[in-house]
């Protein structure tokens, strides 16, 4: 018999627990003659702004051993053009939109979400809490302002809203704990890390910005160490992010507490790969004999670790 892959996420009832990872999957509509979008989980959209952004110069890209360092610097239409455009492509698309949303301060990502709150075809936001802040520092290391962020939104949000954190910092279930605190209704473990490399034929940066962030196979075992930790710590669902190339790779954020799981730079090698994902993953639930996919949900991680 099939397994039930459906599952509920912060009362969104998903297909599968397979969403796009944010800036991987454009706004999501444009890859319609590529893969069937009904089939997926959710999307998620490429980070939006309150502004248009142009984003950094070129290299942006560069590839380093099991994966990839980029540094995009979040270009997007600006949030009004979204739900213009992109926004009303995805209605037609008929599967869960989650919209990732950045800002440099507090009002911007307030302002952003005001004018995404009175969208109906919006399930959830998700806060990229990677990008710099007006200090230049990314939000994610200043803990007042990723508090204020998280309780300011949550204030003028309609739908849930999903604190996405960065792993470069010293406790990641403290600050998943923290964000849960301030209101967070669920947390992205993680984004990329910062990473950077140098072209010794040309004795040049591989990237414009000299340091990027890296992910890919390479990121896999450290980001399923801070679902890992987190899950240890807060009660609301992780979506799982990082290295997931295969349905094993899922199954195996699921194991230690992903409620669901997102896809990165795999899509980038082939979109085709969300999908195959989720019939990897039907298969190895079968061969298992799980009959339902939330059975394995922390399935591993039951043990409280003292270290
Ligand atoms: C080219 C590229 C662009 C990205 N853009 C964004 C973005 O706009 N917002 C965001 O939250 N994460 C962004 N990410 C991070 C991914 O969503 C994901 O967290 C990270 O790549 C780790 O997953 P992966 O190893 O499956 O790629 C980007 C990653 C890549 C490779």
């Amino acid at each position: 018999m099939k397994p039930n892959l459906s599952i509920n996420f912060l009362g969104i009832k998903l297909k599968n627990p397979i969403l796009s990872a944010s800036g991987t999957f454009g706004y999501g509509y444009e890859l319609a003659d590529l893969i069937p979008l009904k089939k997926l989980g959710a999307i998620v959209t490429k980070t939006i702004t309150l502004e248009p952004r142009c984003g950094n110069d070129q290299p942006r890209i560069a590839e380093v051993a099991s994966g990839m360092l980029n540094t995009i610097g979040l270009q997007n239409i600006g949030v009004k053009a979204f739900v213009k455009e992109p926004l009303e492509q995805l209605k037609k698309v008929g599967v869960p939109v989650i919209v990732s949303v950045a800002g440099t301060s507090v009002k911007e990502y307030v302002e952003t979400i005001k004018i995404l709150s009175v969208q109906d075809a919006i399930s959830a936001v998700e806060l990229n809490l990677s990008c710099p802040n007006l200090k230049k520092k990314i939000v994610c290391h200043d803990l007042p302002l990723v508090k204020d962020v998280i309780r300011s939104v949550k204030k003028v949000s309609r739908v849930p809203i999903i604190a996405k954190l960065s792993p470069l910092v010293t406790d990641i279930a403290e600050l998943a704990l923290c964000s849960q605190n301030a209101g967070a209704d669920g947390i992205t473990l993680a984004n990329t890390y910062p990473a950077m490399s140098i072209d010794v034929k040309t004795f040049k940066y591989k990237l414009s910005t000299v340091k990027g962030g890296m992910s890919g196979p390479c990121i896999k075992p450290m980001a399923v160490c801070c679902v890992y930790d987190a899950y240890q710590k807060i009660n609301i669902p992780i979506i799982g992010c990082g290295g997931i190339q295969t349905g094993e790779d899922a199954l195996e954020f699921m194991l230690v507490g992903a409620r669901v799981i997102s896809i990165g730079s795999a899509s980038l090698v082939s979109p085709k790969r969300l999908v195959e994902i989720i019939y990897e993953m039907e298969n190895i639930l079968k061969e298992k004999n799980i009959k339902d996919v939330k059975e394995v949900v922390g399935m591993l991680n039951t043990v409280k670790t003292v270290c």
